[in-house]
């Protein structure tokens, strides 16, 4: 299906566009067995164009059936289409290209382009899909002002929607009608969006800051009605958050929102007509869980912050895709920052990027916040391009400090509004508005892996010195590593626990490294003793921190240190340390070895437990261990089955000496009244939902017949999921009457479905793969939709070490032989679960060989693109 480094697009070769589009006109009559897609396009050619450069055009599997130019029928000698692209010869300078093409919108699973989701019709075109509509030049950097028309049977597709307005509608014969959509902004194809169907809607209104009124809309199947409220909710805080923080407001008479069940990822922003996965946009106690909630309202406000940050101001090419994800993810995590905590969300977004972009930066798929080369544009919707490249953005806002910055979006978003551009636009925007140098900043942007800051502190003729190292290892195709700038957001503590002052008059300060070492002297005014470091408050740079600290120090800042992040940080490293201790334990003295570790941590977890009615929450954070991922990605070779046995065994441990505690928090945090996802609501229910894991883990006897009533009063899906996993996973009498009633509860609903299936196939243990081949075979289950298979086998590969890494290498063969399968129906989400083998590196020699093995076997049949690409990578680094 290709060739290797033939299909290689290189940053290096871009080149502008040869044609312009003023103006894009769309004819889409959609059939039960076909859709005809008429598509009207000016053209102009550019200026500094070559003029002997022919017209090209994407587009895929299409059927071409007309093709005209300025009315005539174009000379079939004149043009090529070889399934991919069409190249036009001889146009004129100015005219006008008419194509008719047939699609097949009803066999297509991959889920690109215009498909069918449950009877209704719908579209996703980010990054080129839209080429598999028409013929289009698709990319990011042709903007043109769209009119659509679609026409479809009015009875069974009342609802024919696009981006912009509605602009005139009418009647066909045979029971058919038709709606024109007209979008005054100028827009890459990839914005483009269609939906036809019979859906239902929930209708509000905006004010904006001026005064417009914009109509809310946010459709759905007409079962879901009763799930929107949230999202509505949220896409009116995002709006207000946006124009409050950044002054931008909305630029359309109508915003809409459309939930559709079958979708690739989390949402799409296409302008004026978002479309999103169901598990993104529909919320409702019963439904969903807390985190449910937390994520619809980061979502929508990813999506609406798009609107400027993505669409107003585009990407020139898909190189510098973290100009608008990484831009967007940082504001999302802002605005849920300040719709809830602050110190939790940062501590969220901070563990996510180390147990997920810290190992993708380190493993074979490492690449640059912006790539210098790619295959499949689908594979590089990463987390190192979106949360990476957030962080990228918040060092910006932590060396600009927050005024500087707002000046330099704004300058951004006036200078290149209605263009396509670059990440070194924005960046010479923050320079330009600041006055900063950011020239070494950049490297930020180029170069791959996790720098690791080495500090060490000594106290040297009365003055505390640290000094500081940096490096960044190897990664593929990049060996060698420049010094980066950084932010070093830093406070020391004194031994009565607090911030001692620093030469700037502060007691907290921000440190710029640009050296590869550097020191830093800080006079202690005749105290002997050596302050406590508070080092990287915030995690004001995505950087791993290598500094020796000693247990006492840890505990001292877990008690003291008044940055969130870095309390949960000496948290995490204390648990870390206790771990890796208990690994060397021979088998049968792990658990005496345990309690002694519990024993050593039991002042500081009270200590904490004692204090989390101010902040649940964060207490629930520092109380919870880190996941048997992130402590077998942390040891020189992954040993899932040790790092199982000692964290469990630190986990019963700690659960019987707390236990009367445990209770205690659970009882103190049973809420009274009806469900609220409010944040202070969230954070009782997940230091709840800790305190009974804790006494699971302990084999507590009175847990089960408590847990069975849990789930079975339970008035909302946090409390229901949470006894139902810890009944499950704990093997606890009650776990199989109690998944029996919730699959008769909740069979016609999808979502939970999803989660009752993640639910049994993350039950810890080889023994778990017989269960997910059943699972793979149970009538619930559906090639098709990747919310479902994500909650199988992503859930079994990401979620589950000891059942995915089995010695056996059943765990591996069985994921393969799913991939293969999944590689048929849709090749982007395949890809995307191919990268759960990335840690083969990473791998004990023998698994090494089993995994290698399974994932070579694998690519003997062609395979698509973008499957073959990310298998190819990962082999490549162990061979
Ligand atoms: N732009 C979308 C977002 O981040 C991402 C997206 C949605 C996407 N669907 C996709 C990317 C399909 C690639 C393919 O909000
Ligand atoms: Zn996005």
């Amino acid at each position: 299906m290709r060739d290797g480094q033939a299909d290689l697009i290189r940053l290096a070769d871009y080149q502008a566009p040869v044609f312009h589009v003023p103006r894009t006109s769309l004819d889409v009559a959609l059939y039960d067995d076909y859709s005809r897609v008429t598509t009207t396009l000016e053209l102009e050619r550019r200026a500094d164009a070559d003029p002997a450069a022919d017209y090209v055009f994407d587009g895929v599997e299409l059927a071409l059936c007309r093709l005209e130019v300025d009315g005539q029928p174009w000379p079939k000698a004149q043009y090529d289409y070889d399934g991919e692209r069409l190249v036009i010869r001889g146009l004129p300078e100015r005219c006008t290209l008419l194509t008719e093409v047939t699609i097949k919108p009803h066999l297509n699973t991959a889920l690109e382009g215009l498909y069918m989701s449950r009877g209704m019709f719908c579209t996703q075109c980010e990054a080129e899909g839209f080429r598999r509509i028409t013929f289009y030049p698709d990319r990011p950097d042709v903007l043109s002002r769209f009119v659509t028309t679609i026409r479809a049977d009015k009875a069974r597709f009342p609802l024919l929607l696009s981006n912009g307005n509605p602009v005139a509608r009418g009647e066909e014969a045979d029971g058919r009608h038709w709606v024109t959509w007209e979008d005054p902004h100028p827009k890459p194809s990839y914005l483009f969006a269609l939906v036809a169907g019979d859906l239902a809607c929930l209708e509000d209104q905006y004010q904006t800051g001026s005064g417009r009124t914009v109509s809310l809309q946010i459709y759905a199947e007409p079962r879901d009605l009763d799930k929107l409220d949230h999202a509505m909710r949220s896409l009116k805080a995002a709006m207000a958050w946006d124009e409050r923080v950044y002054g931008l407001e909305y630029d359309l008479d109508i915003y809409m929102i459309v939930a559709v069940s079958h979708f690739n990822m989390g949402a799409m922003e296409n302008k004026g007509l978002n479309i999103f996965n169901t598990a993104c946009v529909l919320a409702h106690p019963a439904t969903t869980t807390d985190a449910g909630f937390q994520r619809v309202e980061s979502v929508v406000g990813h999506e609406y912050f798009h609107n400027w940050s993505g669409n107003r101001v585009t990407c020139r090419d898909w190189f510098q895709l973290s100009l608008k994800e990484g831009l967007t993810v940082f504001r999302d995590q802002c605005f849920s920052a300040d719709m809830n905590s602050a110190a939790v969300k940062r501590v969220e977004d901070v563990d996510v990027l180390r147990a997920v972009q810290f190992p993708e930066d380190q493993g074979p798929m490492a690449h640059p916040v912006r790539p210098a080369a790619y295959q499949k544009i689908d594979n590089f919707y990463t987390v190192t391009i979106y949360e990476k490249g957030a962080e990228l953005v918040r060092m910006q806002h932590e060396l600009l400090g927050a005024e500087r910055f707002r000046a330099g979006t704004d300058l951004y978003f006036r200078r290149f509004d209605g263009q396509a551009v670059t990440t070194d636009d924005f960046l010479d925007c923050m320079a330009e508005a600041s006055g900063l140098d950011l020239q070494q900043f950049r490297r930020w942007y180029d170069q791959a892996g996790t720098p690791h800051l080495a500090v060490q502190g000594h106290i040297e003729q009365g003055d505390y010195v640290l000094t500081f190292r940096q490096w960044t290892p190897p990664t593929p195709g990049q060996p060698d590593k420049q010094p980066l700038m950084m932010p070093v957001r830093l406070a020391l503590f004194g031994a009565d626990g607090q911030r001692l002052p620093l030469p700037d008059g502060s007691t907290e300060t921000v440190l710029v490294l640009t050296q590869e070492e550097q020191s830093f002297r800080f006079p202690l005014h005749g105290q002997k003793e050596a302050p406590v470091p508070s080092l990287l408050r915030g995690f004001s740079a995505p950087v791993e921190l290598d500094y020796a600290f000693t247990t006492e120090q840890l505990h001292f800042l877990l008690a003291h240190d008044d940055d969130g992040y870095s309390r949960w940080d000496a948290a995490q490293r204390l648990y870390h340390a206790a771990v890796t201790r208990l690994l060397s334990v021979p088998g049968e003295a792990v658990r005496a070895a345990a309690e002694d570790e519990a024993a050593a941590l039991a002042p500081a977890l009270r200590q904490v437990l004692a204090r989390a009615d101010d902040d649940a929450a964060a207490a629930a954070l520092l109380l919870t261990l880190p996941s048997e991922q992130a402590l077998a990605d942390r040891l020189p070779e992954l040993d899932v089955d040790g790092v199982h046995r000692a964290r469990e065994a630190l986990r019963a441990a700690i659960g019987e000496q707390l236990s009367s505690l445990w209770w205690q928090a659970e009882q103190n945090n049973t809420l009274a009244g009806p469900y609220r996802p409010v944040a202070a609501d969230i954070g009782r229910r997940s230091l709840r939902h800790c305190a009974l894991a804790y006494l699971a883990a302990a084999g507590d006897a009175r847990l089960a017949g408590h847990l069975t009533v849990l789930f079975q009063q339970a008035d909302n899906m946090t409390d229901q999921l949470g006894a139902l996993r810890l009944l499950v996973h704990y093997g606890l009498p009650g776990a199989d009457e109690a998944l029996d009633a919730f699959a008769r509860q909740w069979h016609d609903e999808a979502l939970v479905m999803d989660q009752w299936f993640t639910v049994q196939a993350t039950v810890p243990g080889e023994t778990t793969l017989s269960r997910v081949q059943a699972l793979l075979a149970h009538e619930g289950f559906d090639w098709r939709v990747p919310n479902r298979v994500r909650a199988v086998l992503g859930a079994l590969a990401n979620a589950n070490p000891t059942a995915f890494h089995a010695a056996s290498g059943e765990g591996y063969r069985l994921y393969a032989d799913a991939l293969g399968r999944l590689d048929a129906v849709n090749p982007q989400v395949a890809a995307r679960m191919a990268n759960a083998c990335a840690r083969l590196p990473r791998l004990p020699e023998g698994r090494r060989a089993l995994l290698g093995g399974a994932l070579r076997g694998l690519l003997k049949v062609p395979r698509s693109a973008n499957l073959t690409e990310v298998l190819e990578r990962i082999l490549a680094s162990s061979s």
